[in-house]
C-alpha cells in the first residue's frame, strides 16, 4: 500500500479515521473527506502528529458536485487514485410506521447515492490504475434490521451495486469489495436519524462490548489487501448473514428478539 492515493470518504469520525489511520502506516498518501470542517481538520492534525500523509477535503457525499471535486482535488494533488473507500454513512432508528418520509430518503442519498457519485468520478483513475472500490455496507446489508429501514435499505442497494461493478469491471484488473461490519463502537449510533429526522444523541446499546473500529479497519485494510470480493464482521454477524439464508423464519424471530432489547429512545 506504499505511495498509494487512498480516498476515504467519511475519515474523520470511527472507522473511516481508523483507516486513514492503517493506510497511512502502511505508507499510503490517504485524503481523508466529511461535511464538518472542525472535525476534518481535528483528524488531520491527530493523524499528522501520528507521521501519516494525509489531507482533508471537505464534501457532503449525498451532492454529486461535491464528488466531482473531490475526484479532481486528489487528482490535482497526488496526480491519481488508486482506492476509493465508501465509508460515509449515518443511520436512523424509528419504526416504519412512525418515520418521516425524509429521513429515509437522507438515509439513502448518503449510503447509496454518496457511493454511486464517488464511484463514478474516481472510477477512470482507478481503472487505469486497476485499483480497488471499497463499499462499506454492513450486516443490515445482508439482513433487514428492525427500525432500520431506510439503512438496511440503502445497505442492501448498496450490496447490489457493487456486485454489479465487480461484474462489470471482471476483466479490467479492478478490485471491488463489500465491507460488512458487525456493530463496531463509533458515532453513528449517536448521530442516527430519530423519527422526525433529528440525532438520537445517546447509542441504544452498550458501544462497550463492540468491536473497536481500529480492530474492523485492520480486517477492512487486510481484505483490500488480499483483494477480496466480501468481508462479514464479528461472530454475531457472520450467524446473522448465514442464519438469515438457511433459517429465514428464525432469523426474523431471533432478529426481532434482539433489537427489541434495545434501549427506547
Ligand atoms: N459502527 C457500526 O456499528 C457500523 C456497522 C456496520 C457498518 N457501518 C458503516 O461504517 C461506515 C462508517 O460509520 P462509523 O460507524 O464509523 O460512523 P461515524 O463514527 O458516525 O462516522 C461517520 C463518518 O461519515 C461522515 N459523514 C456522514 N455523512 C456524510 C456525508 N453526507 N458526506 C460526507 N461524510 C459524511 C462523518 O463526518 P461528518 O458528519 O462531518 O460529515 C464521519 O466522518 C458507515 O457507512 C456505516 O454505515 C458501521
Amino acid at each position: 500500500m506504499k505511495n498509494k492515493v487512498v480516498i476515504i470518504t467519511g475519515g474523520s469520525s470511527g472507522i473511516g479515521l481508523a483507516l486513514a489511520e492503517r493506510f497511512g502506516q502502511a505508507g499510503s498518501k490517504v485524503m481523508i473527506t466529511g461535511r464538518n470542517e472542525e472535525s476534518l481538520a481535528h483528524a488531520v492534525n491527530n493523524l499528522k502528529a501520528r507521521g501519516i500523509s494525509v489531507s482533508a477535503f471537505q464534501a457532503d457525499v449525498s451532492k454529486e458536485a461535491d464528488n466531482k471535486a473531490m475526484a479532481e482535488a486528489a487528482i490535482r494533488q497526488y496526480g491519481t487514485i488508486d482506492i476509493l473507500i465508501n465509508n460515509a454513512g449515518i443511520s436512523m432508528r424509528a419504526l416504519f410506521a412512525e418515520v418521516d418520509l425524509e429521513v429515509v430518503r437522507r438515509v439513502m442519498d448518503t449510503n447509496f447515492y454518496g457511493v454511486l457519485y464517488a464511484t463514478r468520478y474516481c472510477l477512470p483513475e482507478i481503472i487505469k490504475n486497476k485499483g480497488s472500490v471499497v463499499g462499506i455496507s454492513s450486516i443490515a446489508g445482508f439482513r433487514g434490521l428492525p427500525g432500520r429501514t431506510g439503512y438496511s435499505a440503502s445497505k442492501f442497494a448498496l450490496n447490489g451495486f457493487l456486485e454489479v461493478l465487480r461484474t462489470e469491471l471482471l476483466n479490467t484488473g479492478v478490485h471491488v469489495l463489500t465491507a460488512c461490519p458487525g456493530f463496531t463502537a463509533s458515532n453513528i449510533r449517536m448521530r442516527a436519524l430519530t423519527k422526525d429526522g433529528n440525532a438520537q444523541g445517546k447509542s441504544p446499546r452498550v458501544e462497550e462490548k463492540m468491536m473497536t473500529a481500529e480492530e474492523c479497519a485492520l480486517h477492512i485494510y487486510k481484505a483490500i489487501v488480499k483483494r477480496k470480493r466480501t468481508l462479514i464482521l464479528t461472530g454475531q454477524g457472520r450467524l446473522t448473514v448465514w442464519l438469515n439464508k438457511w433459517w429465514p423464519s428464525l432469523a426474523d424471530k431471533l432478529v426481532y428478539s434482539t433489537m427489541a432489547k434495545e434501549r427506547p429512545n
